[in-house]
Formats: C-alpha cells, sequence, structure tokens
C-alpha cells in the first residue's frame, strides 16, 4: 500500500506543532507529517519547553481533518496516538511502555515521550487539529528540570534507528485513526485503558491545593476527564490541571 503521509522533513525548526498548524490553516492535507532534527522552540503542555538534544530524538507533528469527531470529544484523538505509540514502542523495543494520562508516555515509572494535541477552531468550526511528540530516542543526558526524563537508550541499553520507530508510530497512528474514522472508538478505548499507567489499584493522587488523597482510575473520557474511584466506591471526574498524579 502507498503511504497515506506526505512528509515534511526540516534540519531546525522553532516547533513542528507550530508549523503543521501553519501548514493546516494554508489547506495543506490530512496526514501530513512535520518533522525535525533540531527545534529551537519546542512547545510542552502548560506553557513548558520540550528538551530535546539536536539529532538524537523524534520530534515530529501530525496534521489532522477530524470532522467526523464532535469537537467536546476530540481527546480521543490523544488516545488513538497514545495507543499507537504505545504498541509500536513495545514492538519495537519489548520495553514496558504505557500511558500517563492526559499525554505522556512512559516506560516504568520515567517519561521516554510527551505529546501535544492542539485544534484550530473558526468559531465553532473545526479547521484541523495537530498532534505532536517528542520521542526521546538517543539521548542519554538531560538538562533541563523535567522531573523524570528517560530515552529509549537509557532504559533498553540499544542506540536505536529514528526511521523505523517513525515508520512503526506513523503505521500504528494510521490503523487507529482509520478505526475512529469509521466509528470503532471501542478499539481505541479498550485498549487506551488496558495500557494506562497505573490502572490497577489504589495510588496516590495530588490537588492543586497540595491535597493528597488515594484513588484508583475507573475510566478516561473521551473529552478528556480523568475518572477516579475513591476507596468509598464514589466516583470524581478531573479535567486536565485539576489533578496530579503522585510520581
Ligand atoms: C509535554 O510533555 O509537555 C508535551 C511535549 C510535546 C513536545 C512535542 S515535540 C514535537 C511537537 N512540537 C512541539 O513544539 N511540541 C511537540
Amino acid at each position: 500500500m502507498n503511504s497515506p503521509f506526505t512528509i515534511r522533513h526540516y534540519h531546525q525548526l522553532a516547533s513542528t506543532n507550530s508549523i503543521a498548524m501553519q501548514l493546516g490553516m494554508q489547506g495543506d492535507p490530512e496526514y501530513t507529517v512535520v518533522i525535525c532534527d533540531e527545534q529551537t522552540a519546542g512547545r510542552g503542555q502548560r506553557d513548558t519547553t520540550w528538551e530535546s538534544e539536536a539529532g538524537k530524538n523524534l520530534t515530529f507533528s501530525l496534521l489532522l481533518r477530524p470532522f467526523f469527531i464532535p469537537s467536546d470529544q476530540l481527546f480521543i484523538l490523544s488516545k488513538a496516538f497514545s495507543v499507537a505509540v504505545c504498541q509500536a514502542l513495545k514492538n519495537e523495543t519489548q520495553l514496558p511502555i504505557t500511558i500517563k494520562w492526559p499525554n505522556d508516555i512512559y516506560v516504568g515509572d520515567k517519561k521516554i515521550a510527551g505529546t501535544l494535541l492542539e485544534h484550530s477552531f473558526s468559531g465553532n468550526r473545526l479547521i484541523c487539529s495537530v498532534i505532536g511528540i517528542g520521542l526521546n530516542v538517543n539521548q542519554v543526558y538531560f538538562t533541563s528540570n523535567a522531573p523524570n526524563p528517560t530515552s529509549i537508550v537509557i532504559a533498553s541499553g540499544k542506540t536505536m534507528d529514528k526511521e523505523i520507530l517513525l515508520d512503526a508510530m506513523l503505521q500504528s497512528f494510521y490503523h487507529c485513526y482509520e478505526c475512529l474514522r469509521l466509528g470503532a472508538a471501542e478499539k481505541i478505548e479498550m485498549p487506551y485503558l488496558a495500557n494506562l499507567y497505573r490502572k490497577d489499584g489504589y495510588h496516590p493522587y495530588q490537588l492543586p491545593t497540595g491535597e493528597r488523597f488515594y484513588a484508583k482510575i475507573a475510566d478516561v473520557l473521551n473529552s478528556g476527564e480523568l475518572v477516579l474511584e475513591h476507596n468509598n466506591g464514589s466516583k470524581q471526574l478531573f479535567a486536565f490541571k485539576e489533578v496530579g498524579i503522585v510520581l
């Protein structure tokens, strides 16, 4: 099968998410991939920056036009991308990869990748979505104050071919995204829950006030909220910034 992806490879960019969004606004097609060897202003969640040593890692963004998803359910794109990345990385590296709500990929208790999902709307109408990932592949030293970074080479002791990983993740994502287009959301939702970091048992969570409590994961909604179950059986919904997993 011919690849559905159009790959735009750059040596250096400020942020692949920003360029992919710009291309989206200019009318470039779905499945355009913007990738670069070095990002000078890589963006993370919550206005953070994304550290990635030039040439060592994968930093890329995918342009999508998911008009078939209701705009309040767009977090399912993040689920689909996380499932695709998790499955591809498990196959290629044999590492214990999991998905940490809301947007991280973990190996053991450390972060190996972060994703950033952004949308452009004209009024209520979606124009395009961009999902970007920074995957730490062959970087050994991290200098930023990111709490618990790791990479494939640190976790496995093996230097990996980035092209092979990229191909595996794109193919896997194509399959996941086309499931969504066909209305088979359960093919994403089930593996998403099954591959969640700390999906079983009670673990500590922290509110923005600093208050801590133990709860277990009951669900993650397609709107993005985490559903936690307290030990008295009651369930509570949390949006991204309303709770954190205590590491
Ligand atoms: C996070 O964990 O905070 C999300 C990090 C997302 C980083 C990627 S690198 C490729 C793409 N371009 C960006 O500017 N950010 C994302």
